[in-house]
């Protein structure tokens, strides 16, 4: 069982998270052969892809970057694993004085800065029509997350080093986030990759309902995976605004 630690991410570890990333997702049908077939041949721009995406969604008030922090042989402090959890719904809002919050000027100006640097240096890795697959995929199933389930935390990225796997790294860092929502008295939801739907179950997530494949027109129609599921709210949990 792995000993690591806990605890959120920092800027500066961006890009051994990205390759973290890169690394768990090499063989995944989606990010790796539908979006990423020629990564063989550039394998330092699907670090660069994940990069970008990381360097835009830190600055997002509503995400959580957290790591998995362990020791290699030499003692070194090294990253296993990564979870990306976003509070969504009323609870996740901007908070009170946010216009003095730093973050809301960055995240634009960083989005800006990735925008210009994917045009500079294109990813010579992906395909082009289905690099932005999952952006345009989310209008045909982000209605989900209503009534009961607005209120959610939302397990976006989940990556375990490929040498740190099967040691409950993966399990550790959704159960964080099973325990923010359980405190906050919400639900608790993910997309699951294809083949990873008995590991959701295992960690608790006792509900299957929709797919991020769902709905006439959805660029991810017919690709494997894409399952969403949930752990519900506890019935003598509190909820917002009680
Ligand atoms: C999926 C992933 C996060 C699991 O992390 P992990 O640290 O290897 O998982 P754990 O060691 O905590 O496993 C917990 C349990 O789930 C099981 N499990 C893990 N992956 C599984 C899989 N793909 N299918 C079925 N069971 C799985 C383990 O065997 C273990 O079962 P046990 O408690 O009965 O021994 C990791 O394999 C990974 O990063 N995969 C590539 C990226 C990815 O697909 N991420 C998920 C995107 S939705």
């Amino acid at each position: 069982m792995s000993q690591c630690v806990l605890r959120n991410a920092r800027y500066s570890e961006l890009p051994e998270i990205a390759r973290v990333m890169a690394h768990a997702f090499w063989d995944d049908n989606l990010f790796g052969d539908l979006i990423h077939p020629h990564r063989n041949e550039y394998p330092d721009d699907v670090d660069l892809y994940w990069l970008r995406r990381a360097r835009v969604s830190f600055w997002n008030h509503r995400w959580q970057f957290i790591v998995a922090v362990d020791k290699d042989e030499a003692g070194h402090d090294i990253i296993v694993g990564i979870a990306q959890w976003a509070r969504l719904g009323e609870g996740g809002r901007q908070p009170r004085g946010w216009y003095w919050d730093f973050r809301h000027v960055l995240k634009p100006l960083s989005s800006l800065a990735m925008t210009t640097h994917a045009w500079l240096w294109p990813n010579r890795a992906s395909d082009t029509t289905t690099e932005d697959i999952v952006e345009r995929s989310y209008p045909y199933f982000s209605m989900l997350w209503t009534d009961k389930r607005a209120e959610s935390w939302f397990l976006d990225v989940l990556a375990v080093r490929p040498d740190s796997q099967g040691k409950g790294v993966g399990t550790k860092l959704v159960q964080w986030g099973l325990g923010k929502a359980e405190a906050d008295g919400v639900c608790a939801s993910v997309i699951s990759a294809f083949g990873k739907e008995e590991f959701y179950s295992k960690c608790g997530f006792d509900e299957q309902y929709g797919s991020a494949t769902q709905g006439e027109g959805n660029p991810l129609a017919g690709i494997k995976g894409g399952d969403i599921y949930w752990k519900a709210v506890r019935e003598d949990a509190g909820s917002i605004g009680e």
